[in-house]
């Protein structure tokens, strides 16, 4: 099979890693790929964004199965290009994609679908949303109804702040078109977990929890960024709080899915809220996480080149999709100063004390542990020859171990030997768990 993934950070990495071992794929290409990319799948200089670029690619080469990291493309009907030339790619319509493009559309659907989600209300007129909330008593979230890089979500605390958001949304336009729409919705409480299923457009296959950590600093403190590490499996949830997340959100949002005439073929994430025993949706994506894929390909066992295309086919194959037993953590390396402004082109070293072909001491202490290590390139760069930072994540190391202490111990070691100006990172990625699980025992 000849497989092309869509995009450049560290997720179309973990992707590429765990195509490039299956027997079946001989062919492995990436647009636009990344030098950590590069080492296992042929770049192709088309933007993810460019999709009559990458159109003819698949055409020229005869693709057999494409997959799509970033949620642009899809929105932008990549899927529905593809298909009309009957080339088989793994993802949501342009259609289905509304259910992470629009937060009004999933919100009415979910509505639709009986799928539990916080208390909402969507506005067009400025003065209309100030009128709810000062009509509210109760603390709101104000979002963006459009895609806006993950910035579009104001958490506010009092309704001051709430009708500052509004004004910047949909008076100052700081997310452009994206803030024409406003949703207003009750502010919950709990526990945020990460949920994915592989879905062919009438039934799904669970991947299930990860645990993602969105603040910049330890203590869940600083601004929210795209993701700074994650973990799973998540030890308190089981097969039986899957089966929940299956029952009362995944197949729900799959029958009105499919009964709006626009069913949903790819990977759902779903971002839950857990309060005590009530699951609630925050959010749909319509593509895999990021960090949430490196440990989640990490762990996946099955063929994943038979796996999608099954599913883009529309059937399953059960077996193809099993997951490792074993947790896997990420620990992200990102440039000083991210998520606001930071500097690029500053040298990364010490990336051979894990990638190398020498076997170092902490090679060989792995090997003894069967700890197996992966640094996957987020935003990196080549300048003659040498290895650079080139974005606001920079690496995503991840590491699989029989336990979680285990995995995050070998990330965090891993993570120590890597070394750039300003390097950031999370001390705290999985900590509670591990201290939790310690105070059970
Ligand atoms: P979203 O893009 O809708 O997932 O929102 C981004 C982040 O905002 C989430 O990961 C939550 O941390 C927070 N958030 C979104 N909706 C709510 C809500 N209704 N109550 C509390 N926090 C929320
Ligand atoms: N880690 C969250 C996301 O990929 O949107």
């Amino acid at each position: 099979m000849k497989v092309l993934v869509v995009g450049k950070g560290a997720r179309e990495h973990a992707l590429c890693w765990r195509f490039s071992q299956s027997p079946k794929v001989w062919g492995l290409f990436c647009a636009s790929g990344n030098p950590g990319i590069s080492r296992i799948a042929t770049p192709i200089d088309i933007e993810p964004d460019d999709i009559g670029a990458l159109l003819r690619f698949a055409e020229s080469q005869k693709i057999d199965l494409t997959v799509v990291g970033p949620e642009n493309p899809l929105a932008l009907g990549i899927v529905d290009e593809f298909e009309r030339q009957g080339l088989p790619i793994f993802g949501p319509t342009k259609a289905a994609a509304q259910l992470e493009v629009s937060k009004s559309f999933a919100k009415t659907l979910m509505r639709e679908a009986g799928v539990p989600t916080a208390e909402w209300e969507s506005f067009e007129d400025p003065d209309a949303a100030r009128r709810y909330v000062k009509a509210r008593r109760r603390p709101l979230v104000v979002k963006a109804d459009g895609l806006a890089l993950g910035k579009g979500v104001t958490v506010c605390d009092d309704p001051d702040s709430a009708l500052a958001a509004i004004a910047a949304a949909m008076e100052e336009k700081c997310f452009g078109e994206a803030g024409t729409r406003v949703i207003l919705e009750e502010r919950l409480t709990g526990e945020e977990l990460s949920f994915f299923a592989l879905c062919n457009g009438e039934n799904a296959l669970a991947l299930g929890v990860v645990q993602d950590y969105k603040a910049a600093f330890d203590g869940d403190r600083g601004p929210n960024t795209g993701g700074m590490g994650a973990y799973c499996p998540v030890p308190r949830y089981d097969r039986q709080f899957e089966q929940r997340v299956m029952d009362q959100i995944v197949h729900p949002t799959l029958t009105a899915m499919a009964a709006r005439g626009t069913p949903f073929k790819g990977v759902l994430f779903a971002g839950l809220m857990l309060d005590s025993d009530r699951i609630t949706v925050l959010e749909f994506n319509v593509r895999f996480g990021d960090p949430e894929c490196e440990p989640l390909m990490m762990r996946f066992e099955g063929d994943l080149a038979e796996a999608l295309l099954a599913v883009t086919e529309g059937h399953f194959e059960q077996a193809s999709v099993k997951l490792s037993s074993r947790s896997a953590a990420t620990v992200v390396l990102a440039s000083g100063g991210y998520p606001g402004e930071y500097a690029t082109g500053l040298p990364i070293a010490g990336l051979e004390h894990i990638d190398g072909a020498e076997p170092s001491q902490l090679k060989v202490k792995w090997a003894i542990d069967r700890v197996r290590v992966k640094a996957f390139h987020a935003g990196t760069a080549l300048r003659d020859g040498r290895l650079i930072t080139g974005g606001g994540r920079v690496l995503a190391v991840t590491a699989m171990a029989a336990s979680l202490e285990r995995a995050l111990g070998a990330a965090y070691e891993a993570a120590a030997m890597i070394n750039f100006e300003g390097k950031q990172l999370r001390n705290d990625i999985g900590r509670r768990a591990v201290e939790s699980a310690g105070s059970q025992q």
